[in-house]
């Protein structure tokens, strides 16, 4: 959902500069990089048929959602009901692949949830294979590191979360550095999912929850408190309660925001000019910028940082910090992360 706007030759410039720089992406589903292409590939091949899908474009319009449930309906039920072999799991790694490169991402975590791909008969060992195989295709071509955090998922259950965990823990892999709990925020709370995350941290996994996207700001004290949560995903209706903006100020818990992907589900903002990410950024908390799905949500990482620049919501200024804050804000060890925003700050204008 780029805001379409003619560009002044400063903001063209800011862009150009945007797309040498290399940047970090930590909050973005694999599953929701999958190009309408690879989907309908894949419809055909497996020889799907959902009510109403009759071509590309009717697929194309089932991606014009407006609030969370109805994208978890098409996130769970549509994309990730096409595949239906592990290695159909391959497609999504070219769209990674055109995705990183188009926006000068070197580094990303991202999310992957398994159930779905359970229940349709597909082995989470092999799963773990094609992953891991496909960061390392990735590394070795393109010096792109990928990372994932397993989203155990709110949607199933406590059993389920607890099942894909003890998977993850039995499929020990390079490129799986922790879980994550996304799905339904409201049909799930954070609460009950406690002995998942205590188990997950016990073995040495890194931790993070989606978390006031689709809830009140108790849920993201909840996600703090019961999971002990080190990123929240989302976070935004921290904006409803002035305490936890001073906590989350405090204790510098990264904010993975994702404008694009909450002006669709039109929860806490419908425009970006009454999106809380200026209220955040300027208490100091600590913000960076995602896009989450960007095939469904049609937005890139470049698109993000731009609508934040034309709608006056952030300087040039600003949108640097917020990408050193990326950088951060991800679990590499703090040599690499220096590394990263060296040669970040060695391309930006002296
Ligand atoms: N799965 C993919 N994207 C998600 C989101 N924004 N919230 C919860 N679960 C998701
Ligand atoms: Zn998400």
């Amino acid at each position: 959902m780029e805001v379409k706007k003619v560009l002044t030759s400063e903001q063209k410039e800011f862009k150009k500069l945007l797309l040498k720089l290399p940047k970090t992406e930590i909050h973005l589903h694999l599953e929701g990089l999958a190009s309408v292409e690879t989907i309908w590939t894949l419809m055909k091949k497996n020889n799907l048929q959902y009510k109403n899908i009759n071509n590309k474009n009717d697929l194309k319009k089932k991606f014009q959602i407006t609030c969370l449930e109805d994208f978890l309906d098409l996130f769970i039920n549509i994309i990730q009901n096409s595949f239906i072999k592990e290695t159909d799991i391959e497609y999504l790694f070219d769209d990674a692949k055109a995705y990183f490169i188009e926006n000068n991402i070197i580094y990303s975590e991202l999310f992957f949830a398994p159930t779905k791909f359970i229940q349709l008969g597909l082995d989470f060992k092999k799963i773990v294979k094609i992953l891991t195989q496909g960061a390392e295709k990735i590394k070795k071509y393109h010096n792109i590191d990928m990372k994932f955090l397993i989203d155990v998922s709110r949607s199933f259950g406590v059993d389920n979360a607890m099942k894909n965990l003890d998977l993850v823990l039995a499929n020990p892999s390079s490129a799986i550095i922790g879980i994550g709990l996304g799905g339904s925020e409201q049909g799930g709370p954070a609460k009950a999912f406690a002995k998942v995350f205590e188990k997950a941290i016990l073995k040495g996994l890194r931790v993070v929850a989606h978390a006031g996207e689709d809830v009140g700001p108790q849920s993201i004290w909840d996600s703090i408190n019961y999971l002990k949560a080190e990123r929240l995903g989302h976070g935004i209706s921290a904006i409803q309660d002035e305490k936890l903006m001073a906590y989350l100020t405090e204790k510098q818990i990264p904010l993975e925001v994702c404008p694009t992907s909450n002006l669709f589900t039109r929860k806490y903002a419908k425009t970006l000019k009454e999106h809380p990410i200026k209220v955040f950024f300027t208490r100091n908390m600590d913000v960076t910028v995602n896009t989450d799905d960007p095939t469904i949500f049609s937005v890139n990482l470049i698109e993000e940082y731009m609508n934040l620049l034309t709608e006056n919501i952030f300087t040039e200024k600003d949108i640097i910090q917020i990408i050193k804050n990326g950088v951060y804000a991800t679990f590499l060890p703090e040599s690499r992360k220096n590394e990263i925003w060296k040669n970040i700050e060695a391309k930006l204008p002296k």
